[in-house]
């Protein structure tokens, strides 16, 4: 089996595996320590305290205007930091040219954002609570037949580490938790989008991920036994994982910038390796 947490070397090789997308699409979080991606001195305020109006846990910008939302500062500052945004973007992109080269020109780059607080440790709704185990999955944004694929940097100014808990392979726990989920309701996805709670049609896979997300936080027993390990990210560096495949929680840190990509399943070196044909085949069926 191929280790969760695989540390890249300068060169792209890691230990013990043929491929970085081999082992991306098997479950890995690939944890890379020497990309630079320096700050300059205007910009070191963005890690000295949150530059956030504090509505919505993060800052990030969207679509092709690059619009900046949910910051706060100076409109000198607030443009910088949406410079600082558009520059993650490339370097996400240039991580992705260089060590995982087979997803070039396959892969989409959506949203950019910038997390300055502390993980939210307050008694959330079980719903919203990301220190719980999880798989990525979008309530309004249906997915479909596309992965989601997650490059994150620790920016902390401090040594302060980024603390996770990533959880057992998403076969084993499908397993678990597919029995009980609700059945999909066809007319009720299409009632979703006409009323446009949904942004698209909600597949019978966005409908399970739902479903998987919020049987796995509420299982309270789940998270405190089921298999799982903590790891540490440190200032400095990037890690990147399939976040709809790998069960993870966010159990502490602040300052960190994320890049949120898609992958279509078919662009996968393996397509058999996707959450949506691994819960295909567990039910013996096609997914509609
Ligand atoms: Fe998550």
């Amino acid at each position: 089996m191929i280790s969760p947490i695989l540390s890249v070397a300068r060169d792209g090789s890691a230990p013990g595996v043929p491929s970085l997308v081999e082992a991306l699409e098997s479950g890995s979080v690939l944890v890379f320590h020497d990309e630079d991606f320096p700050f300059n001195d205007f910009e070191k305020r963005f890690v000295e305290r949150p530059f956030a109006d504090g509505k919505a846990k993060n800052v990030n910008i969207r679509g092709k205007e690059a619009s900046l939302r949910g910051a706060a500062g100076t409109p000198e500052e607030q443009e910088a930091l949406r410079q600082l945004l558009i520059r993650y973007k490339a370097f996400a992109q240039g991580l992705i040219d260089r060590h995982l080269p087979a997803y070039t020109g396959k892969i989409t780059l959506a949203g950019t954002s910038y997390r300055p607080f502390e993980v939210d440790q307050r008694k959330l709704s079980w719903r919203r609570d990301d220190t719980r185990l999880h798989v990525d999955a979008f309530p309004s944004n249906p997915i479909g037949e596309k992965r989601i694929l997650r490059i994150f940097r620790n920016i902390n100014p401090n040594g302060q580490p980024r603390l996770w808990r990533v959880g057992e392979d998403f076969g084993s726990m499908a397993e678990k938790f597919l029995p009980r989920l609700p059945g999909y309701s066809p007319s009720s996805a299409r009632l979703l989008a006409a009323l446009r709670i949904t942004k698209a049609r909600r597949s019978e896979y966005d409908h399970l991920m739902l479903h998987l997300h919020d049987a796995l936080k509420q299982d309270i027993e789940y998270q405190q036994k089921g298999p799982q390990a903590d790891v540490q990210f440190a200032p400095g560096q990037t890690w990147v994982t399939f976040s709809d495949l790998v069960m993870h929680g966010a159990m502490g840190g602040r300052y960190m910038l994320e890049q949120t990509a898609y992958l279509p399943v078919t662009s996968q070196a393996d397509p058999e390796r996707s959450p949506q044909r691994i819960l295909a085949k567990k039910l013996g069926r096609k997914l509609r």
